[in-house]
Protein backbone atom coordinates (compact mmCIF):
# COMPACT_ATOMS: atom_id res chain seq x y z
CA UNK A 1 0.00 0.00 0.00
CA UNK A 2 1.06 3.56 -0.34
CA UNK A 3 1.73 4.21 3.27
CA UNK A 4 3.86 1.14 3.68
CA UNK A 5 5.97 2.10 0.74
CA UNK A 6 5.94 5.55 2.30
CA UNK A 7 7.03 3.83 5.27
CA UNK A 8 9.93 1.66 3.68
CA UNK A 9 11.01 4.88 2.01
CA UNK A 10 11.66 6.85 5.47
CA UNK A 11 12.86 3.51 7.21
CA UNK A 12 15.55 3.15 4.19
CA UNK A 13 16.71 6.49 5.54
CA UNK A 14 16.70 5.93 9.02
CA UNK A 15 18.83 3.21 8.61
CA UNK A 16 21.26 4.31 6.09
CA UNK A 17 21.86 7.56 8.73
CA UNK A 18 22.24 5.37 11.24
CA UNK A 19 24.14 2.72 9.86
CA UNK A 20 26.87 4.84 7.74
CA UNK A 21 28.56 6.48 10.50
CA UNK A 22 29.79 2.56 11.56
CA UNK A 23 31.15 1.68 8.21
CA UNK A 24 33.52 4.21 8.16
CA UNK A 25 37.42 3.21 9.22
CA UNK A 26 37.37 3.23 12.97
CA UNK A 27 40.07 5.44 14.02
CA UNK A 28 40.57 7.81 17.01
CA UNK A 29 37.73 10.51 15.88
CA UNK A 30 35.52 7.67 14.59
CA UNK A 31 35.91 5.62 17.73
CA UNK A 32 35.55 8.81 19.99
CA UNK A 33 32.23 9.38 18.52
CA UNK A 34 31.07 5.91 18.43
CA UNK A 35 30.00 6.22 22.51
CA UNK A 36 27.05 8.43 20.87
CA UNK A 37 26.23 6.60 17.91
CA UNK A 38 23.11 4.50 17.91
CA UNK A 39 23.03 1.00 16.26
CA UNK A 40 20.55 0.38 13.62
CA UNK A 41 18.07 -1.85 14.27
CA UNK A 42 19.30 -5.34 15.45
CA UNK A 43 16.28 -7.25 14.67
CA UNK A 44 18.17 -9.85 12.57
CA UNK A 45 19.74 -10.81 15.56
CA UNK A 46 21.05 -14.41 15.83
CA UNK A 47 18.41 -15.01 12.61
CA UNK A 48 19.30 -16.37 9.13
CA UNK A 49 17.80 -15.02 5.97
CA UNK A 50 18.04 -17.44 2.83
CA UNK A 51 19.01 -15.68 -0.74
CA UNK A 52 17.45 -18.52 -2.69
CA UNK A 53 18.61 -16.90 -6.18
CA UNK A 54 18.27 -18.91 -9.34
CA UNK A 55 19.53 -16.02 -11.52
CA UNK A 56 22.64 -14.17 -11.42
CA UNK A 57 22.95 -10.91 -9.12
CA UNK A 58 25.18 -8.74 -7.80
CA UNK A 59 23.41 -5.19 -5.96
CA UNK A 60 20.75 -7.24 -4.80
CA UNK A 61 22.50 -10.19 -3.51
CA UNK A 62 25.48 -7.61 -2.25
CA UNK A 63 22.40 -5.75 -0.38
CA UNK A 64 20.88 -8.49 1.44
CA UNK A 65 24.29 -9.86 2.75
CA UNK A 66 25.48 -6.35 3.82
CA UNK A 67 22.03 -5.04 5.09
CA UNK A 68 21.38 -8.55 6.97
CA UNK A 69 24.96 -7.96 8.70
CA UNK A 70 24.02 -4.82 9.68
CA UNK A 71 21.10 -5.59 11.23
CA UNK A 72 22.62 -8.18 13.52
CA UNK A 73 21.87 -11.25 11.37
CA UNK A 74 23.17 -13.36 8.58
CA UNK A 75 22.28 -13.53 4.92
CA UNK A 76 22.48 -17.42 3.58
CA UNK A 77 23.21 -17.60 -0.40
CA UNK A 78 21.50 -21.07 -1.81
CA UNK A 79 22.44 -20.35 -5.53
CA UNK A 80 20.52 -22.86 -7.49
CA UNK A 81 23.67 -24.85 -8.27
CA UNK A 82 23.77 -25.62 -4.61
CA UNK A 83 20.76 -27.03 -3.24
CA UNK A 84 18.69 -29.60 -3.98
CA UNK A 85 15.65 -27.22 -5.18
CA UNK A 86 14.31 -28.19 -8.95
CA UNK A 87 16.55 -31.24 -9.25
CA UNK A 88 15.90 -33.68 -6.60
CA UNK A 89 13.28 -31.29 -4.39
CA UNK A 90 9.99 -29.73 -5.15
CA UNK A 91 9.50 -25.97 -4.46
CA UNK A 92 6.72 -26.88 -1.65
CA UNK A 93 9.31 -29.08 0.50
CA UNK A 94 11.97 -26.96 0.01
CA UNK A 95 10.41 -23.99 0.93
CA UNK A 96 9.36 -26.09 4.11
CA UNK A 97 12.54 -27.23 5.23
CA UNK A 98 14.29 -23.62 4.66
CA UNK A 99 11.52 -22.23 6.73
CA UNK A 100 12.19 -24.33 9.24
CA UNK A 101 15.25 -23.35 10.05
CA UNK A 102 16.01 -19.69 8.60
CA UNK A 103 13.46 -16.47 9.21
CA UNK A 104 12.70 -15.31 6.31
CA UNK A 105 13.17 -16.14 2.46
CA UNK A 106 14.55 -13.22 -0.02
CA UNK A 107 14.02 -14.95 -3.41
CA UNK A 108 15.08 -14.39 -7.44
CA UNK A 109 13.39 -16.73 -9.48
CA UNK A 110 12.72 -17.57 -13.50
CA UNK A 111 8.80 -17.90 -13.81
CA UNK A 112 6.82 -15.32 -11.17
CA UNK A 113 4.29 -18.09 -10.38
CA UNK A 114 7.80 -20.16 -9.00
CA UNK A 115 7.89 -17.46 -6.14
CA UNK A 116 4.28 -17.63 -5.62
CA UNK A 117 4.72 -21.30 -4.50
CA UNK A 118 7.50 -20.52 -2.32
CA UNK A 119 5.07 -18.17 -0.57
CA UNK A 120 2.33 -20.61 -0.20
CA UNK A 121 4.07 -23.14 1.53
CA UNK A 122 6.74 -21.58 3.34
CA UNK A 123 6.32 -21.21 7.05
CA UNK A 124 8.00 -17.68 7.25
CA UNK A 125 7.85 -14.34 5.37
CA UNK A 126 8.89 -14.42 1.24
CA UNK A 127 10.11 -11.41 -0.59
CA UNK A 128 11.01 -11.40 -4.10
CA UNK A 129 14.23 -10.12 -5.32
CA UNK A 130 13.19 -10.20 -8.95
CA UNK A 131 11.05 -12.68 -10.51
CA UNK A 132 9.37 -12.54 -14.14
CA UNK A 133 7.21 -9.87 -13.61
CA UNK A 134 8.37 -8.11 -10.96
CA UNK A 135 11.07 -6.47 -9.11
CA UNK A 136 9.27 -4.81 -6.20
CA UNK A 137 12.75 -3.85 -4.22
CA UNK A 138 14.52 -1.86 -7.13
CA UNK A 139 11.02 0.46 -6.93
CA UNK A 140 11.64 1.51 -3.85
CA UNK A 141 15.46 1.94 -4.38
CA UNK A 142 14.33 4.30 -7.35
CA UNK A 143 12.37 6.50 -5.30
CA UNK A 144 14.18 6.80 -2.02
CA UNK A 145 17.35 8.43 -4.72
CA UNK A 146 14.30 10.73 -6.14
CA UNK A 147 13.26 11.64 -3.02
CA UNK A 148 17.29 12.19 -1.68
CA UNK A 149 17.73 14.13 -5.15
CA UNK A 150 13.86 16.00 -4.79
CA UNK A 151 15.64 19.42 -4.75
CA UNK A 152 17.00 18.94 -8.30
CA UNK A 153 13.61 18.57 -9.57
CA UNK A 154 12.49 21.79 -7.47
CA UNK A 155 15.16 24.46 -8.43
CA UNK A 156 14.41 27.20 -6.07
CA UNK A 157 14.42 24.26 -2.88
CA UNK A 158 17.49 23.65 -1.14
CA UNK A 159 18.78 20.41 -0.23
CA UNK A 160 17.88 19.93 3.34
CA UNK A 161 19.64 17.52 4.82
CA UNK A 162 17.98 17.58 8.37
CA UNK A 163 14.51 16.65 6.60
CA UNK A 164 13.63 12.45 7.00
CA UNK A 165 12.80 11.96 3.88
CA UNK A 166 12.78 15.26 1.26
CA UNK A 167 8.97 15.74 -0.06
CA UNK A 168 8.71 14.73 -4.15
CA UNK A 169 6.80 17.17 -6.38
CA UNK A 170 4.71 15.07 -8.73
CA UNK A 171 7.13 14.54 -11.64
CA UNK A 172 6.74 13.09 -15.33
CA UNK A 173 8.70 9.70 -15.29
CA UNK A 174 9.40 8.66 -19.25
CA UNK A 175 10.52 5.16 -19.58
CA UNK A 176 12.26 4.31 -23.04
CA UNK A 177 12.66 0.14 -23.58
CA UNK A 178 11.63 -2.85 -22.57
CA UNK A 179 8.22 -4.05 -20.93
CA UNK A 180 9.92 -5.91 -18.27
CA UNK A 181 9.67 -6.69 -14.73
CA UNK A 182 10.90 -3.27 -13.20
CA UNK A 183 8.82 -1.42 -15.32
CA UNK A 184 5.89 -3.26 -14.75
CA UNK A 185 7.08 -2.10 -10.75
CA UNK A 186 6.94 1.20 -11.72
CA UNK A 187 3.15 1.08 -13.67
CA UNK A 188 1.68 -0.26 -10.12
CA UNK A 189 3.95 2.24 -7.96
CA UNK A 190 4.13 5.46 -9.53
CA UNK A 191 0.84 6.89 -10.57
CA UNK A 192 -0.15 5.89 -7.10
CA UNK A 193 2.48 8.36 -5.38
CA UNK A 194 1.28 11.24 -7.95
CA UNK A 195 3.79 10.60 -10.76
CA UNK A 196 2.62 10.59 -14.36
CA UNK A 197 4.17 7.68 -16.66
CA UNK A 198 5.20 8.15 -20.57
CA UNK A 199 6.04 4.78 -21.74
CA UNK A 200 7.68 3.65 -25.59
CA UNK A 201 7.84 0.40 -26.35
CA UNK A 202 7.40 -1.35 -29.39
CA UNK A 203 3.78 -3.15 -30.00
CA UNK A 204 4.90 -6.49 -29.30
CA UNK A 205 6.83 -5.41 -26.20
CA UNK A 206 3.49 -4.41 -23.36
CA UNK A 207 3.08 -5.53 -20.41
CA UNK A 208 1.37 -9.22 -20.23
CA UNK A 209 -2.87 -8.96 -19.10
CA UNK A 210 -1.92 -10.34 -15.71
CA UNK A 211 0.24 -6.99 -14.70
CA UNK A 212 -2.28 -4.92 -16.89
CA UNK A 213 -5.20 -6.49 -14.67
CA UNK A 214 -3.48 -5.04 -11.40
CA UNK A 215 -2.25 -1.63 -12.90
CA UNK A 216 -6.34 -1.35 -13.69
CA UNK A 217 -7.12 -2.79 -10.07
CA UNK A 218 -5.14 -0.46 -8.68
CA UNK A 219 -6.58 2.40 -10.51
CA UNK A 220 -2.87 3.41 -12.22
CA UNK A 221 -3.83 3.24 -15.59
CA UNK A 222 -5.51 6.81 -15.82
CA UNK A 223 -1.57 7.74 -14.82
CA UNK A 224 -0.18 5.74 -17.97
CA UNK A 225 0.45 7.42 -21.33
CA UNK A 226 1.71 4.12 -23.49
CA UNK A 227 3.30 4.52 -27.54
CA UNK A 228 5.62 3.35 -29.45
CA UNK A 229 7.10 7.07 -30.14
CA UNK A 230 10.34 7.58 -28.09
CA UNK A 231 10.64 11.18 -28.62
CA UNK A 232 6.57 11.49 -28.00
CA UNK A 233 7.27 9.12 -24.55
CA UNK A 234 10.14 11.61 -23.29
CA UNK A 235 8.36 15.03 -23.94
CA UNK A 236 8.55 16.91 -20.68
CA UNK A 237 10.11 14.21 -19.08
CA UNK A 238 11.64 15.18 -15.19
CA UNK A 239 13.13 11.56 -15.24
CA UNK A 240 14.40 9.02 -17.90
CA UNK A 241 14.18 5.63 -17.11
CA UNK A 242 15.39 2.28 -18.91
CA UNK A 243 16.09 -1.16 -18.59
CA UNK A 244 18.50 -3.75 -20.66
CA UNK A 245 16.40 -4.86 -23.96
CA UNK A 246 17.38 -8.88 -22.79
CA UNK A 247 16.86 -9.60 -19.38
CA UNK A 248 17.99 -12.77 -17.71
CA UNK A 249 16.48 -15.24 -19.54
CA UNK A 250 15.81 -14.09 -23.09
CA UNK A 251 19.70 -14.14 -24.14
CA UNK A 252 18.37 -16.44 -26.99
CA UNK A 253 15.98 -13.84 -28.56
CA UNK A 254 18.82 -11.39 -28.52
CA UNK A 255 18.73 -10.68 -32.22
CA UNK A 256 15.20 -10.30 -32.73
CA UNK A 257 15.11 -8.04 -30.14
CA UNK A 258 18.12 -5.66 -30.81
CA UNK A 259 16.59 -5.17 -34.40
CA UNK A 260 12.87 -4.79 -32.57
CA UNK A 261 14.17 -2.34 -29.94
CA UNK A 262 16.46 0.02 -33.05
CA UNK A 263 16.07 3.22 -32.56
CA UNK A 264 15.03 2.96 -28.48
CA UNK A 265 18.85 4.27 -27.21
CA UNK A 266 18.27 6.98 -24.80
CA UNK A 267 20.45 9.50 -25.64
CA UNK A 268 20.96 13.37 -24.85
CA UNK A 269 19.81 13.80 -28.35
CA UNK A 270 16.51 11.67 -28.18
CA UNK A 271 15.73 13.73 -25.13
CA UNK A 272 16.82 17.31 -26.86
CA UNK A 273 14.01 16.24 -29.90
CA UNK A 274 11.63 14.98 -27.83
CA UNK A 275 10.93 17.93 -25.28
CA UNK A 276 12.13 16.33 -22.41
CA UNK A 277 12.32 18.90 -19.56
CA UNK A 278 15.89 19.92 -19.78
CA UNK A 279 16.89 19.44 -16.56
CA UNK A 280 15.81 15.82 -17.16
CA UNK A 281 17.71 12.76 -14.79
CA UNK A 282 17.92 9.40 -15.37
CA UNK A 283 18.14 6.38 -13.60
CA UNK A 284 18.35 2.74 -14.75
CA UNK A 285 18.34 -0.61 -12.40
CA UNK A 286 21.68 -2.02 -13.64
CA UNK A 287 23.34 -3.93 -14.70
CA UNK A 288 23.55 -1.81 -18.06
CA UNK A 289 24.10 -3.11 -21.58
CA UNK A 290 25.45 0.11 -23.60
CA UNK A 291 22.10 -0.97 -26.67
CA UNK A 292 19.46 0.68 -24.37
CA UNK A 293 21.70 4.04 -23.15
CA UNK A 294 24.86 5.08 -24.27
CA UNK A 295 27.85 6.67 -22.52
CA UNK A 296 27.11 10.44 -22.37
CA UNK A 297 24.22 9.85 -20.73
CA UNK A 298 24.69 6.65 -18.73
CA UNK A 299 28.09 8.30 -17.03
CA UNK A 300 26.85 12.22 -17.63
CA UNK A 301 25.69 14.52 -14.91
CA UNK A 302 22.35 13.28 -15.32
CA UNK A 303 22.92 10.30 -14.25
CA UNK A 304 21.65 8.98 -10.41
CA UNK A 305 22.44 5.20 -11.37
CA UNK A 306 25.31 4.79 -8.64
CA UNK A 307 23.38 6.46 -5.92
CA UNK A 308 20.08 4.28 -6.88
CA UNK A 309 22.37 1.21 -6.93
CA UNK A 310 23.51 1.82 -3.19
CA UNK A 311 20.29 2.98 -2.29
CA UNK A 312 19.21 -0.87 -3.02
CA UNK A 313 21.44 -1.45 -0.12
CA UNK A 314 19.10 0.78 2.93
CA UNK A 315 15.86 -0.57 1.24
CA UNK A 316 16.15 -3.89 1.71
CA UNK A 317 17.50 -3.47 4.99
CA UNK A 318 14.53 -1.66 5.23
CA UNK A 319 12.31 -4.50 3.74
CA UNK A 320 14.34 -7.29 5.86
CA UNK A 321 13.77 -4.96 9.04
CA UNK A 322 10.05 -4.98 8.38
CA UNK A 323 8.95 -8.00 7.27
CA UNK A 324 11.71 -10.42 8.88
CA UNK A 325 12.77 -8.86 12.04
CA UNK A 326 9.17 -8.46 12.92
CA UNK A 327 9.93 -4.72 13.27
CA UNK A 328 6.35 -3.21 14.43
CA UNK A 329 5.49 -0.93 11.45
CA UNK A 330 2.55 0.53 13.74
CA UNK A 331 4.25 1.66 16.18
CA UNK A 332 4.65 5.24 16.68
CA UNK A 333 7.96 6.38 16.35
CA UNK A 334 9.18 3.18 16.36
CA UNK A 335 11.58 4.05 13.20
CA UNK A 336 13.85 6.07 16.07
N1 LIG B 1 19.28 -4.15 -10.16
C1 LIG B 1 19.52 -5.43 -9.83
O1 LIG B 1 18.65 -6.16 -9.40
O2 LIG B 1 20.82 -5.83 -10.00
P1 LIG B 1 21.37 -7.29 -9.77
O3 LIG B 1 20.74 -8.17 -10.84
O4 LIG B 1 22.86 -7.19 -9.94
O5 LIG B 1 20.98 -7.76 -8.40
N1 LIG C 1 14.95 -6.73 -16.45
C1 LIG C 1 16.22 -7.16 -15.92
C2 LIG C 1 16.45 -6.56 -14.59
C3 LIG C 1 17.77 -6.90 -13.96
C4 LIG C 1 17.94 -6.32 -12.59
C5 LIG C 1 16.24 -8.68 -15.86
O1 LIG C 1 15.23 -9.27 -15.46
O2 LIG C 1 17.27 -9.27 -16.20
Amino acid sequence: SVPQIKRLLTHSQHLKQTSLPWLEPQGTLAAKKMNKLRLPSQSLFNKTIALLFSKRSTRTRLAAETGASLLGGRALFLGKEDIQLGVNESPRDSARVIGGMCQGIFARVGEHKEIEELAKYSPVPVLNALSSLWHPTQILADLLTLHENAHLFTPEASADKSASLPELRPLTVAYVGDSANVLHDMLVTYPRLGHQLRIASPEQYRAPAEVWKRVEELGCDKGIWWGSDPKEAVYDADVVVTDTWISMGQEAEKADRLKAFSGYQVTEELCREGGANPNWKFLHCLPRKPHEVDDEVFYGPRSLVFPEADNRKWTIMAAFDLLFGKWDISAEGAAH
